[in-house]
């Protein structure tokens, strides 16, 4: 099953199951260019051969980044992006680019004051994020405006489609969220106040580009309350607007599910039975991602109608020839989860050892899964400092920068 080819609603035609899910590469230069190393990182997983590949959180606003090196989508990095576009794809794997606002999940050191739906306290995470304020009305239509021009660049810079990033927290994901969307305006109160911001996304970005750039929504399981109602709503409504595949996850930086080997029981797969729901709310096909490890296990969910695709996160960073040995029959060695550490401390050590090894091959060397983990959490910690000390000043966006020209 996982072999088998992937015809999307859109027509694109993707040669297996496989999907390489988004993971925060960090790889930009200070001005949120791609850097060479995050160009050669992506021909390297490309040539691991999945059916498609999804890029780490590329931010639509430069004040909001969920980290001092995300690539920022602006004009003025269209040449490296082209560069970039170009180098991933030439072998014919996609890729998609996953367009991001970070929102209250926006470090406390590059935004002291993030903004949110509603001003919701901070997130509590090692003391690392500041209390949010509530966005404007005018300022939500501009972030809309921004998530549309941001595909737009990405259209032009030569990339196969986006990933809306609603999943996990950041911003969007904020707005779904019943806790810290409280709004009373058109933007909150019932699902179709707080699902309104991401669908007009969906279809602002669906009428400005063509039929064959792919539209791709992350979801969290975990935003929708309990509620199948709200999420199958969700589900059906961006199928209609024109997505093209929707991935479903689940957690937040404060609840971090995306992590956790306790989520996995019998079968695999952390977020299945809302991906099964999704399924047969949705027509667009789902992509599972979290805890998919054998081949064997992700053919059964695909066979069962949980999932269409499967998304393979820390074992394609760890591997990045896994879905060649994946389509082959082998499974990879389990994951290095770092279960001995206190549970805030887990996530980041998992994203910092994930992130070590994601610069070692951005740099040409192989990875090393027998790492140690003080080393890389230490350097994560400080290149964290560092880039966001070192990082080129936001510039002002839309309406701001009409009213600085008079
Ligand atoms: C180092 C690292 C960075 C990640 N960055 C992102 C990201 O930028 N955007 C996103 O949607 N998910 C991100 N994720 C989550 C993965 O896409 C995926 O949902 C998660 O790792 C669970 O899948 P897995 O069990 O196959 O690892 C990241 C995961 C890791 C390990």
């Amino acid at each position: 099953m996982i072999q088998e080819e992937l015809v999307l609603p859109n027509g694109v035609r993707l040669k297996n199951r496989l999907i390489k899910a988004a993971t925060s590469e960090l790889l930009a230069t200070s001005a949120g260019a791609p850097a060479d190393e995050l160009i050669r990182l992506y021909r390297t997983w490309a040539a691991g051969t999945p059916g498609l590949m999804i890029s780490g959180n590329a931010i639509v606003d430069d004040r909001y980044p969920e980290g001092a090196r995300n690539v920022i989508l602006r004009e003025e990095n269209a040449p490296e992006l082209t560069r970039w576009a170009e180098a991933a794809q030439a072998t014919g794997v996609p890729l998609l680019i996953q367009i991001s606002h970070a929102g209250r999940q926006t470090p406390r050191i590059i935004a002291p004051t993030p903004v949110a739906p509603s001003a919701v306290n901070a997130v509590k995470v090692l003391y690392s994020f500041g209390k949010p304020r509530a966005l404007e009305a005018t300022e939500i239509d501009q972030v809309e405006r921004q998530f549309i021009d941001a595909a737009l660049l990405v259209e032009r810079s030569g990339f196969a489609g986006i990933q809306i990033h609603a999943a996990h927290g950041y911003l969007l994901s904020q707005f779904l969220s019943p806790e810290t969307n409280l709004r009373t305006d058109a933007w909150g109160g019932d699902i179709s106040g707080r699902a309104r911001l991401l669908l007009n996304i969906v279809s602002g970005i669906r009428k400005a580009t063509s039929s064959k750039f792919i539209i791709s929504v992350k979801v969290s399981s975990t935003d929708f309350a309990g509620s199948a109602d709200d999420g199958s709503y969700v589900m059906r409504e961006l199928a209609k607007r024109g997505a093209d595949l929707i991935e479903v996850s689940g957690g937040t930086y404060e609840k971090p599910l995306l992590f956790d080997r306790a989520t996995t029981k019998k079968r695999e797969g952390f977020f299945r039975d809302f991906a099964g729901l999704a399924k047969r709310a949705s027509s667009a096909p789902i992509m599972l991602t979290g805890g998919m490890r054998t081949p064997s296990g992700m053919s059964a969910a695909i066979r069962e109608g949980v999932t269409d695709a499967i998304g393979l996160g820390r074992p394609i960073i760890v591997d990045p020839g896994l879905p060649a040995r994946l389509l082959r029959g082998e499974s990879p060695p389990p994951d290095r989860s770092f279960e001995h550490l206190p549970h805030t401390f887990r996530t980041f050590a998992v994203n910092a050892w994930h992130a070590a090894q994601l610069h070692r091959i951005g740099r040409g060397q192989q990875t090393d899964p027998k790492m140690g983990i003080l080393i890389p959490m230490l350097r994560h910690l400080g290149a964290f400092h560092w880039n966001a000390l070192t990082r080129t000043k936001p510039r002002p966006v839309l309406a701001e920068a009409a009213a600085s020209r008079g």
